[in-house]
């Protein structure tokens, strides 16, 4: 199922990544712009990867959008390697991330670095996802050197929203952004290949990407970054309740699943579903039969 990473076959690696690196301070080059989505199961993956998605990022905002947790907490490793299963199974062409969630590289970095490989080894991730600047600067050396690409993740990271107080815009301030550019070039000096910006003013967000070698990936982080990933049910219309404001919507699914339910209900007690040629037949009335033909139609 699965295309080797060999260069020229259209395959997204991480050296390909890396040279998709915006290369000049305007920005000029927005054709090569990396292009994110999130992606939970196999459908999705595949329509994503035949649409020319980059990195399909199985993100742990799986537990708030599928899962209907209330936050990102609750998600575990096995829920997590279950959907990157999936999303494995239906791509080609995109590079394959999942988020290590919260809880499997807090403590130890032996466990941390042994959960890391899981994703890898047991579900096909081509790299993992954690989240936080400085204080992951030794947890990203080790799993580099055990050969796990770390795409990193600063500025709004939803794990730490009890720490934060909320989903809130990070870096407006003096100090904020001065951290939260140590954040990225810790995560780049730790061998990070990316790194996402989440809810970050533009200008800030503009700065960190000349400064990095590695590209950005934002998410509420403005136009300038070298890449740009959103939930793919936010783009859908999918949700339930509030969207932030950076989520551009750009279909409304949901609708169109309520509006297909309510129509399937309607026929089914209007009598109009299934129709004759929705049925099977059998040569004979099965009363006159010996022994009931099974599916006599041989196909479906
Ligand atoms: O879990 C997720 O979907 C993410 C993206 C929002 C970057 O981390």
């Amino acid at each position: 199922m699965s295309v080797v990473p060999r260069s020229g076959n259209g395959k997204i690696t991480v050296p390909e990544l890396l040279q998709r690196k915006s290369s000049g301070a305007d920005f000029p080059n927005n054709s090569q712009k990396i292009t994110c989505l999130t992606a939970y199961d196999y459908p999705t993956a595949r329509l994503l990867d035949d649409a020319g998605v980059d990195v399909l990022l199985v993100g742990d905002s799986l537990g708030m959008v599928v899962l209907g947790y209330e936050s990102t907490l609750p998600v575990s490793i096995d829920e997590m390697l279950h959907h990157t299963r999936a999303v494995r199974r239906g791509t080609r062409r995109a590079f394959v991330v999942s988020d290590m969630p919260y809880g499997t590289y807090h403590a130890e970095t032996a466990d941390s670095v042994r959960n890391a490989v899981r994703f890898v080894k047991e579900a096909g991730a081509e790299a993992v996802k954690v989240e936080g600047g400085e204080r992951r600067l030794e947890l990203i050396v080790k799993l580099t050197e055990a050969e796990i690409p770390v795409m990193g993740h600063v500025g709004l990271t939803p794990q730490s929203v009890n720490a934060l107080g909320g989903y809130k815009v990070q870096g407006k301030t003096v100090d904020a952004a001065e951290q939260l550019i140590r954040d990225a070039r810790a995560v780049e000096a730790a061998g990070a290949f990316a790194v996402v910006l989440e809810a970050v003013p533009r200008e800030l967000a503009a700065q960190i990407t000349r400064e990095l070698r590695i590209p950005t990936i934002g998410i509420g982080a403005g136009p300038d970054c070298d890449g740009q990933v959103l939930v793919i049910h936010d783009i859908l219309g999918l949700t339930f309740g509030a969207t932030p404001k950076f989520a551009r919507r750009y279909a409304n699914v949901g609708e169109t699943i309520s509006k297909a339910a309510r129509e399937f209900c309607e026929d089914v007690r209007g009598g109009a579903f299934p129709s004759d040629a929705e049925s099977y037949h059998g040569v004979q009335r099965v009363t006159e039969q010996k022994e009931a033909p099974v599916n006599s139609d041989g196909d479906w």
